[in-house]
């Protein structure tokens, strides 16, 4: 018997979840109850993943503690650097993450361990090493030696610090840590969806995240951030955002940046940067990107607004990394860098009352048929 299609899953509840509340009409997030705007005002990205793993906020030692539980297990296996090295250069860098962090499961004497330590043990090295494999790719990319991870910088500031090779300051670290609370969850998102996929079927950690980053991968979701920036420098100049947006419509073409599966109201997450990236653009100058994305916005909103499609995450995401020194081609792996605790979280959360997924289909193929000699179809 047929049953309706539910295209892209929208509306199918599979599980319950304490992580991430969403209202899209609204374009309310909240973790864990509490407002993405006030846990990027005041919160940061070690106290965030405590939050999304435990479905609480921690006291002071306890977040002490997994701070430097973080703080101890940032140095990545000298065997996957070497391996690393091997990587072609002008490799996109999300099939170098992809596969880096696949391969750590080499280095890894117990890494099918699935038990809830075992998964835990997991996600502190994950989420700590992540950070260190990201930017030892990128310099390895440029022809420079990968930076050692330093114990006494927090999470945001060493992984700017293990990019370039420098300390960065108070605001530089502060504003990266607000972007990666800002992507460190989003409930039921694509690639979440798709770790816990693999997670389902008892499958290892590595696995998962490994499946999950490529799901990110994919221009209609992590990828969109860097999808903005090229479409910033093919319009070029203020003056040609109009006619360009317009063209886009025209064809058919999806704007970058714009629309959500869920919100159809603006992302609260695109206002949080919209409010970081104009700080920065007072501090430092407006930089044309800056103006373009303004205008693309303004576009956007008289000519899309009444479909409920506005500017998300990813809109603003780009000219705030642009600014930290973060290469376009990295936008997407710093999500994953982020995104990596609201992965796991998700997936100890939905494993403790693991069901396998199995959906199904309609099938419309033909009711009988019979294999014939090649000669004869
Ligand atoms: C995110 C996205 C895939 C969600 O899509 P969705 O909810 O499935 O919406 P649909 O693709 O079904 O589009 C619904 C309508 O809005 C239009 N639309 C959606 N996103 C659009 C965009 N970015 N630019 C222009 N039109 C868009 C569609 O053309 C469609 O119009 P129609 O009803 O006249 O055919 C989509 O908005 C998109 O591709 N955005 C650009 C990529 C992006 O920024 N992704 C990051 C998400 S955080």
């Amino acid at each position: 018997m047929t049953q309706p299609v539910l295209e892209g899953l929208r509306g199918v509840v599979f599980t319950e979840s304490k992580l991430a509340f969403i209202d899209g009409e609204k374009g309310i997030l909240k973790y864990v109850g509490i407002p993405i705007q006030e846990l990027a005002e005041n919160s940061s990205f070690e106290e965030t993943s405590f939050l999304l793993l435990n479905a609480r906020l921690p006291n002071k030692s306890e977040l002490e503690e997994f701070d430097a539980a973080l703080r101890s297990r940032r140095v990545a296996p000298a065997g996957l650097i070497e391996l690393m090295r091997m990587f072609p250069k002008d490799l996109h860098p999300m099939h170098a993450l992809r596969t880096a962090v696949s391969s750590l499961a080499m280095f890894d004497a117990d890494a099918d361990n699935t038990t809830e330590a075992g998964k835990l043990e997991k996600t502190y090295n994950l989420i700590a090493q992540m950070s260190t494999i990201i930017a030892a790719l990128y310099r390895l990319q440029q022809n420079l030696e990968p930076v050692a991870p330093r114990a006494d910088l927090t999470h945001a500031a060493n992984f700017l610090y293990m990019l370039h090779n420098e300390v960065p300051s108070p605001e530089q670290a502060r504003l990266f840590d607000i972007a990666l609370v800002l992507h460190a969850d989003h409930g039921m998102n694509a690639s979440t969806f798709t770790g816990i996929a693999t997670a389902s079927t008892l499958s290892d950690m590595y696995s998962s995240i490994t499946s999950a980053i490529g799901s990110l991968k994919g221009p209609l979701h992590g990828g969109a951030n860097e999808a903005v920036m090229d479409m910033l420098e093919d319009i070029g100049e203020v003056e040609n955002a109009e006619a360009f947006i317009g063209a886009k419509l025209e064809r058919k073409e999806k704007v970058m940046g714009v629309g959500h599966a869920v919100y159809k109201f603006f992302d609260p997450r695109s206002r949080v940067l919209k409010e970081y990236a104009a700080v920065v653009a007072a501090k430092h100058g407006e930089s044309k990107q800056y103006q373009i994305l303004n205008k693309v916005e303004e576009v956007v909103i008289a000519r899309l607004s009444a479909k409920g499609i506005y500017p998300n995450v990813d809109f603003y995401s780009g000219v705030v990394y642009s600014d930290l020194g973060i290469p376009k081609a990295f936008f997407t792996p710093v999500f994953a860098l982020a995104r990596i605790s609201g992965w796991m979280a998700s997936i100890i959360e939905y494993t403790r009352k693991n069901s396998i997924l199995r959906p199904t289909v309609n099938y419309i193929g033909p009711d009988e048929a019979h294999w014939i000699p090649p000669e004869q179809r």
